[in-house]
């Protein structure tokens, strides 16, 4: 009988515990068997000697439960010292970051720009209709409103849907000499494959005092120069074109930096990509924030367009997907 125990007391794991509880309680185990027996024993050994038995299974069974519970502690402080974690060991598997693509570009457009004496000016995102519109040349119902989709608020406010609004905020506050750029987002309500509805802009402007101060010849030399230093040697050209807040107006394209102007999928066979909107301050935009005998340029770039262009990013929505595929080429 005793050994029966300190096998019990000797058992090194719960499923050598197991096992002996199987070979002494299981449907074959001998105490098991001692139980069957019984009823081939006399009615008075029998009951003498079930006694015992039932006595000596709830000691078995005692002693089962102590070591089970024992062996449990055990085996939890030996399973809790494997994994234990080592927070001061260097794993060199830990992911850094990069900084975005749009950024990238964003900060080399600023970097052009601040090298060039430009100002950085900031304005709100949620706009008022005069500054987003009205003083830009654009009062209500005029239809170039339409080249622009725009987010309502219930109260008439609206998400700006170009960086534009900053030239007017800066007039109102500050006197001519300006020299500013303004890199931020901008929404439209547009989403297609070459349309997010929040893209990134940076403008600029520049007036100075007096009629014929600021010149459109200034505005080219400082537009080709960029484009230079951004994209190295291309071809730039300005071409006629209509804005509400320029007079005159033009876009600017350059040479397809992908097949040098020959022509291809990307130009859509033109030799020339769309890069820029710009003009000549228009004079109802001076009039507009109360200056008066003042001359000056502006323009608007589209950033997402320019680090696809930079980057060669086929797809506008790699921006915006997260994919650190796409992301960790850039760090
Ligand atoms: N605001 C214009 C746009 O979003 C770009 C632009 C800016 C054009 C300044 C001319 C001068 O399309």
């Amino acid at each position: 009988m005793k050994e029966i125990f300190t096998k019990i007391e000797e058992a090194s794991s719960l499923a050598k515990l197991e096992e002996i509880r199987i070979s002494l309680l299981g449907k074959k185990g001998t105490l098991t068997a001692s139980f069957s027996a019984l009823r081939d024993l006399e009615e008075d050994q029998r009951k003498q000697k079930a006694k015992e038995l039932n006595l000596l299974k709830l000691e078995i069974e005692k002693a089962l439960a102590t070591k089970k519970e024992a062996l449990s502690f055990l085996e939890l402080q030996a399973k809790l010292e494997q994994e234990k974690i080592d927070v001061s060991l260097f794993t060199p598997s830990s992911l850094r970051g990069s900084i975005h693509p749009v950024m990238l570009m964003m900060d080399r457009i600023v970097e052009y720009f601040t090298s060039m004496n430009f100002a950085l000016e900031m304005g709100p995102l949620v706009e008022d209709d005069f500054h987003n519109f009205e003083a830009l040349n654009l009062p209500k119902y005029h239809p170039a409103r339409d080249m622009q989709d725009t987010f309502y608020f219930k109260d008439g406010k609206l998400l700006r849907t170009h960086t534009s609004p900053v030239q007017i905020r800066t007039m109102e506050s500050q006197k001519p000499p300006i020299r500013m750029i303004c890199p931020g987002s901008v929404f439209r309500c547009d989403y297609d494959l070459t349309h997010t509805p929040m893209f990134h802009q940076v403008e600029g402007l520049v007036v100075e005092e007096g009629n014929d101060s600021v010149s459109f010849a200034n505005l080219k030399f400082i537009l080709e120069d960029f484009l230079k230093y951004i994209f190295g040697e291309v071809k730039v050209r300005f071409r006629s074109s209509f804005f509400p807040f320029t007079e005159p107006s033009a876009e600017v394209d350059m040479s397809c930096i992908f097949c040098g102007g020959s022509g291809c999928r990307v130009c859509s066979h033109t030799g020339w990509l769309e890069v820029l909107g710009c003009g000549c301050v228009d004079n109802n935009v001076f009039k507009a924030v109360g200056y008066e005998n003042v001359s000056g340029y502006a323009f608007g770039m589209g950033v997402e367009r320019f680090a696809m262009l930079a980057y060669s990013v086929p797809d506008l929505r790699a921006f915006f997907e997260s994919d650190l595929r796409i992301l960790e080429q850039f760090k």
